[in-house]
């Protein structure tokens, strides 16, 4: 079949969140640390009532709702999280409530983990699924959902929490060019949870931040070699209308883009002027270690790519740098960003999309953008988005109303027998949320 691709999608972030200039001041932070130095603006989080689960039984309910999607048509449903809450029990056997109803219990896939990249996995799962011989002409499904909460320090402000549905199948306004898939998987210690009572990371931020950049480099080295090959023509970033990463942090996606911009440099694409191959020259012999660390480098190539970047990257940049990481839903929502912002001059256009968990797995992929039909077009899914009303009427909360949070949270985290204070006020109606877990640690979950 044609043109299979990302047919829907549907987003749901908590309504509370805590602003980084106020998050500076609260930790003795230099003022534009978090907000200049990592890029962000805002950062969102789960109250009590919240979690994993109840984030994605909130946005399955809603897409299938938005979009009139009768649960019986799903033959599959796939989910990425790296936020454990059952170490057994799929997130994925919990969202089948929405589609036992109407008697649908025929419907393949489970959820997968590593670390940002489930959601990829679950995509990937679900497009191979539809061009696959086994399809049976029903839409897959793939819900990334995660909650990112970091111990007291610097990776704190890093935190973020949003849950992305996307609906799968032939015919679609986001479809994706299969052929230039590249990936780069190895095994490092970057970022990881082997602390099962907590639900905070063991991270090493530099290591992570290098790790990530030598992925992306693999990744694009591939991805171009793949067209390369299959093309006849050399590609480089002039060959992509928006560039959408996995992000962390904001200053992390700047760092990407200018890393690509070092690529082309390297094998001398004519998206890199005259002018800045010659401010780059000095690092063509840098070994690739040597780049990594290289401050000069970094910030010489951030500023000589930065009006490329504001054309192909800022669009994409809303969500993620006013919610935070939202682990394997953040390349989701920046792709979300991007048909929000740019939907009425999409059409024909290029995606191409970096995906990296932590591990370490990643992936660097392509959409096309087409039309689509309604209610699959790109005009209607910008409308169902609905960003700029969602993100004007969440509540800021203070920083300390935010530790107090991650301190109940902490408690929380693997209890039993407890209820919630079914404080349900600044949820929006339709949102589900988590009422008590009783002695069996079976969780209960009602709907606004
Ligand atoms: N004004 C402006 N910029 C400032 C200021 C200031 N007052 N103070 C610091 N900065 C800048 C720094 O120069 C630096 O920017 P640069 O890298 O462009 O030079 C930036 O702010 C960060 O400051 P650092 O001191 O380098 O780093 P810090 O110790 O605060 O840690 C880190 C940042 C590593 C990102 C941390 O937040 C972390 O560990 N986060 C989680 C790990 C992570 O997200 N890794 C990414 C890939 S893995 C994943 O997706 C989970």
């Amino acid at each position: 079949c044609k043109d299979v691709g990302i047919l829907a999608m549907d987003m749901y972030f908590p309504p509370t969140c805590v602003q980084q200039e106020a998050l500076e001041v609260h930790d003795g932070a230099s003022k534009g640390k978090y907000t200049i130095g990592l890029g962000q603006d805002c950062m969102a989080f789960c109250s009590e009532v919240e979690d994993v689960i109840s984030m994605s039984l909130t946005v399955v309910k809603s897409l299938l709702e938005k979009y009139h999607i009768d649960p019986k048509l799903i033959g599959r449903l796939e989910v990425g999280s790296e936020t454990v809450i059952d170490k057994s029990k799929s997130i994925k056997t919990w969202l089948m409530q929405n589609f036992e109803e109407s008697g649908n219990t025929d419907i393949e896939g489970v959820d997968s983990s590593n670390a940002c990249y489930g959601g990829t996995a679950a995509l990937l799962n679900c497009v191979n699924w539809v061009e696959s011989r086994c399809w049976d002409g029903r839409y897959g499904l793939v819900v990334c959902t995660d909650s990112a909460v970091y111990a007291e320090g610097p990776a704190r402000p890093t935190g973020g929490a949003a849950a992305i549905a996307m609906l799968i199948g032939p015919n679609a306004p986001i479809s994706f060019e299969s052929k230039y898939r590249a990936s780069h998987m190895a095994h490092v210690y970057d970022f990881y949870k082997p602390d099962l009572a907590s639900e905070y990371p063991v991270v090493d931020g530099k290591l992570s931040q290098t790790c990530y950049l030598m992925a992306l480099d693999s990744c694009y080295r591939q991805y171009c070699a793949k067209y390369e090959k299959l093309v006849g023509e050399q590609f480089s970033i002039s060959d992509a209308d928006y560039c959408v990463f996995h992000s962390p942090y904001n200053k992390l996606v700047q760092k990407s883009f200018a890393r690509l911009y070092f690529n082309d440099f390297m094998r001398n694409c004519s998206s890199v002027d005259n002018d800045a191959k010659e401010k780059l020259q000095p690092f063509a012999n840098l070994t690739s270690e040597e780049s990594y660390q290289s401050r000069d480098l970094e910030k010489g190539s951030q500023q000589l790519a930065k009006h490329l970047y504001d054309i192909k990257v800022q669009p994409s940049t809303l969500l993620p740098k006013q919610i935070g990481n939202m682990y394997t839903a953040s390349l989701y929502a920046a792709l979300a960003s991007v048909i929000y912002n740019k939907h009425a001059s999409l059409t024909g256009q290029r995606i191409v999309m970096f995906s990296y968990g932590s591990g370490l797995t990643s992936t660097m992929f392509s959409f096309k953008l087409n039309e689509g039909q309604h209610p699959f077009n790109l005009a209607n899914i910008a409308s169902v988005l609905d960003v700029t009303a969602k993100l004007e009427s969440r509540h800021v909360t203070s920083p300390e109303k935010f530790i107090d949070t991650l301190k109940l949270m902490e408690h929380r985290y693997g209890a039993k027998d407890f209820e919630t204070s079914k404080d349900i006020s600044l949820l929006p109606p339709g949102t589900f949320y988590l009422t008590k877990v009783d002695s069996m640690y079976r969780r209960f979950y009602e709907k606004k």
